[in-house]
């Protein structure tokens, strides 16, 4: 069997976008693959109750906790590998992760990022896109490396940028698009690794 691990920081949509994909394509009996833990840096991300309610496995290792980045990414490294991942999904998951964490699980490592990279990698994406005056702004799901928001891409989708958009709905209208690739690009990645 295949493990997924998800990471979130915090609402975790696409991770429940991912782990109803598993269970409605049927991803255990097509793929040997199945969601096997949810984790999260943060205690009060809600969608830890929404892995919860679904029956998968969860975790949480507070950043807080620890003293440094490359202390916190060990821990955090040993609470994925319990759960012997084939493959480690960033979803919402808001920690620039170490070389030494990237590393580890290079090849099958993968984030979504809400832009159409390589432009506006890093944050704010939707509020700087509206500010460059784009007329289209989307999402990314790319395999993750040591430079940040840069690896190569599975997946993108486009999004209209609306001329009376803010950040906040535009963000919405992406986050549609976020449910419907991200699983679709997992899919993929466990059909080409088969
Ligand atoms: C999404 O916009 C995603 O692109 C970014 O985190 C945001 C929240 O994701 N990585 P989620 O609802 O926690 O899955």
């Amino acid at each position: 069997m295949k493990n997924i691990v998800i990471l979130i920081s915090g609402g975790g949509s696409n991770m429940a976008a991912i782990v109803r994909a598993a269970e409605q394509e049927r991803w255990a009996a097509r793929f040997n693959a199945r969601v096997a833990a949810v984790i999260s840096n943060k205690p009060d991300a809600a969608g830890l109750a929404l892995a919860r309610a679904a029956g998968i496995a969860t975790a949480v290792v507070p950043h807080k906790d620890f003293a440094s980045r490359e202390d916190f990414d060990a821990a955090l490294a040993q609470a994925i590998d319990a759960h012997a991942p084939s493959l480690v999904v960033l979803a919402g998951f808001m920690r620039i992760l170490t070389p030494g964490f990237v590393t580890r699980y290079a090849g099958r490592l993968l984030n979504i990022h809400p832009s159409l990279l390589p432009a506006f990698p890093g944050l704010h994406t939707h509020q700087r896109a509206i500010e460059a005056g784009c007329k289209v702004a989307g999402l990314t799901v790319h395999q993750v490396t040591v430079e940040l928001d840069h690896g190569p891409i599975l997946a993108q989708a486009v999004v209209p940028v609306l001329p009376d958009d803010t950040a906040a709905s535009l963000a919405e209208r992406v986050l549609v698009h976020e449910h419907r690739v991200y699983p679709q690009a997992i899919a993929a990645w466990l059909v080409e690794t088969k």
